[in-house]
């Protein structure tokens, strides 16, 4: 439709249309009624407000989404079409590694590919916007929510925003295989109080414009359809209807002129809040902040023509925002077909295809990271005895919190059916050792996941698996969080793994030295007791659909994992929220010393840092080449290195770069991530990596609070990690 079409639709819409369309409704009206007439008590949505709803979260079965479209265009009294929103965080039918994992590739390509899948899937299944990708900053392992992001660093989020908005959105949302995405939560929810779930948040105009925001903005930057409001409060204001974040800074300063939508019940939020518990008020801040959609309360629908009628709001405001949803609703192409591309067929055709597995498959090696391999202990050898042990052993759910469709899971291979289908030989020693959870994990109990409740079974499986451990060369350990802990309502103040693995890997450890654990988890885990006594750690994450055969393929070295981490793992819970790149202080970092910063109980450091990881062969790196001793506005600096690869295995490498900026206006952190390049590199073959720079690259809020660069020494890091000490200085002019 044209624009000027457009304009014509809206200004021929009644009022209570236009509220209408800023209102979305729970897919659970439909599946109840299964039609979409008729009063449903229970969600409080009157016929006038369902006929002219905008759109509708919570529907995934095509041939539903395409008879209540054809219903609602019917009654709608200008057959405007609905919008069918879901939340796609890593894949509908097939399961990509968790988003957390996807970072850990540092390869923004893979992370379009899982995007771009996941949309192909969703949109045959008449999908057309996705809850994703969730781009808020995470450095606290306590909240259960950082699965769902990119973790630590704000450069690399941004990087990550910017590729899962492209992989979603592909060439345009007319082309067929494409889906809207919805960045969330604007902003800053990654910051609550301690990691706990749903809490404020007290943070800086300066770091929430300077590590905060920047990936939400690469994301609106990549023209991303929708962005979320989120849960938490900053400084007390609610983010659901923050005028200075929404207008002033999205609107006013972005420029985004795309849809903004609230969490789901976030007005109501704000009456918990102790905002107001008046329809007419909630909606008016929301209304003001120009937030467009209102997810699923109602409270748009009661509140707005109170406003309207009062004329304490204007209809130009309501008419701002449905004409926003009405151009995205435009670039999907509904006008022409509302149906879009949705076909029962062809989604069973594409969901869980041999296309779609085999990109789940190759996920796997490249999200998973290799934290320690002590001896070469990985890759194993079909020629030793290994015992396999663990919970995560027969699980056939690797697929980690919030996975697109639970209904696969049983379809899913476990580690053991890939063993035994690999390695028939009966050489095998396997058994589970124990269940997942223990009795004595009350929360978790609480929401009702299995556990073991019998003392003498808990006993005998251990007994059991020690017996196989004794017996063999080297003892590959499952361990990790269960698959539902992580994701929205997780937060936990023990990181560590169940107790009764715990007690579990103390046994085995006391029989076979040779221990290789593969770690399956949604957070940073405090694992500092099996980093002592496992010569090999292998992070998996939740691997998704191909999780089973991705492990198998790697621990036999046919694949070789090459991700590294985004978010730092520390010793104790107690260091959290740590990263890395801290702001300097005065005083020493060594824990021997008196003056020491941090604690005296635990180093300042991480247990593994961002960047780290392993894979099957070395590296080493040369030093690091400046082209020019000073860089000037308009000018490229250009910094080098020379890896050569000294394993005897083709590998990858993921060369990474960081500065700091030695004085300024304001502290500066010790280290920021700002290039960064996977390599391949054959075996005994050296490669020279460059990077290229500008001023841009290292602009901060200056002490006024003015986006600038001060001119002064920047020290430039090449290296492995984000633990690199080799540097090269050069000036800002
Ligand atoms: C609440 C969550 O915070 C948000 O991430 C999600 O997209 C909505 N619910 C919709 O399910």
């Amino acid at each position: 439709m044209r624009e000027n079409e457009l304009i014509k639709l809206l200004g021929e819409m009644s009022l209570s249309e236009k509220i209408g369309e800023l209102n979305q409704i729970p897919g659970e009206y439909y599946k109840e009624t299964l039609n979409t007439t008729g009063e449903n008590a229970t969600l409080d949505f009157p016929q006038e407000l369902v006929n002219a709803v905008g759109s509708a979260i919570n529907v995934s079965d095509p041939d539903l989404i395409i008879k209540i479209q054809k219903e609602h265009i019917k009654n709608h009294p200008h057959h405007i079409p609905m919008l069918f929103m879901l939340d796609i965080i890593h894949g509908l039918d097939t399961t990509f590694p968790i988003p957390l994992a996807q970072a850990c590739s540092f390869d923004p390509e893979l992370v379009k590919e899982l995007s771009a899948a996941a949309a192909k899937e969703a949109c045959a299944t008449g999908i057309h916007v996705t809850f994703s990708p969730m781009v808020d900053l995470s450095r606290d392992a306590r909240w259960g929510r950082v699965m769902e992001s990119s973790g630590e660093d704000t450069y690399l989020n941004s990087v990550m925003a910017k590729a899962a908005v492209e992989g979603y959105q592909g060439d345009g949302l007319e082309n067929e295989g494409t889906i809207s995405s919805c960045v969330k939560h604007f902003a800053a929810y990654g910051a609550v109080e301690a990691g706990r779930e749903y809490a404020g948040v007290d943070i800086s105009e300066r770091f929430l414009r300077e590590y905060y925001l920047p990936s939400y903005k690469a994301a609106c930057d990549a023209k991303s359809g929708m962005i979320m409001t989120s849960f938490n409060t900053i400084g007390g204001v609610p983010s659901t209807a923050n005028k200075h974040l929404l207008k002033d800074i999205l609107r006013d300063e972005w420029g985004y002129d795309g849809v903004t939508i609230t969490d789901y019940g976030s007005l109501t939020n704000m009456q918990s809040h102790g905002i107001s518990d008046k329809d007419d008020v909630l909606s008016e801040y929301a209304i003001n902040a120009t937030v467009d959609i209102e997810m699923c309360i109602g409270r748009y629908y009661k509140g707005l023509p109170k406003l309207i009628k009062d004329k304490k709001i204007t209809e130009k405001q309501i008419d701002d925002a449905v004409f926003r949803i009405l151009k995205l609703k435009n670039r999907l192409g509904l006008f022409e077909n509302p149906y879009r591309f949705a076909d029962a067929q062809k989604a069973k055709q594409i969901c869980r295809g041999k296309e779609m597995m085999d990109i789940a498959y190759n996920a796997v090696s490249q999200t998973s990271v290799l934290l320690k391999n002590d001896d070469n202990l990985l890759p194993l050898n079909k020629n030793e005895k290994t015992a396999f042990i663990g919970p995560f052993l027969e699980s056939k759910d690797l697929l980690g919190g919030w996975p697109g469709n639970l209904k696969y899971r049983s379809e899913d291979k476990s580690v053991r059916e890939v063993l035994e289908k690999n390695l028939p030989d009966g050489s095998l020693l396997m058994t589970v050792g124990c269940e997942m959870l223990g009795a004595e994990e009350p929360m978790l109990i609480k929401r009702k996941l299995p556990c073991e409740t019998d003392e003498k079974a808990r006993k005998d499986k251990i007994n059991k698996a020690v017996e196989i451990a004794k017996a063999a060369d080297k003892v590959v350990l499952l361990l990790g969080e269960h698959p539902r802990a992580g994701g929205e309502i997780t937060s936990k103040v023990d990181i560590k793994i169940p107790i009764i693995q715990q007690e579990l890997f103390n046994a085995v450890k006391e029989v076979n030295d040779n221990i290789i654990v593969v770690l399956f988890n949604h957070r940073p885990l405090d694992i500092t007791h099996i980093s002592k006594y496992a010569k090999s750690i292998l992070d998996v994450w939740f691997p998704g659909s191909m999780g089973a055969k991705g492990i198998v393929d790697m621990l036999f070295g046919i694949n070789a994992p090459t991700g590294r981490l985004t978010m730092s793992f520390p010793y104790s819970v107690g260091q959290e929220p740590i990263y890395y790149g801290l702001l300097p202080t005065d005083h020493s970092t060594d824990v021997s010393d008196t003056f020491v910063t941090g604690y005296i109980d635990c180093p300042l450091k991480p247990l593994y840092c961002f960047g780290e990881g392993l894979t099957y062969t070395d590296f080493m790196y040369d030093k690091i080449l400046l082209n020019s001793k000073t860089l000037a506005k308009g000018e490229k600096m250009v910094a080098s290195i020379s890896i050569t690869n000294v394993g005897k295995r083709d590998g990858y490498e993921t060369v990474q770069l960081y500065f700091r900026d030695v004085f300024a206006s304001v502290s500066r952190p010790t280290k920021q991530l700002r290039r960064f390049k996977k390599v391949f590199i054959k075996s005994g073959e050296t490669v020279k990596v460059q990077f290229e720079l500008t001023v841009d690259d290292f602009m901060f809020y200056n002490v006024d609070l003015n986006y600038v660069y001060e001119p002064g020494e920047i020290r430039v890091f090449i290296g492995h990690d984000s633990n690199t000490e080799d540097y090269e200085t050069f000036q800002l002019v």
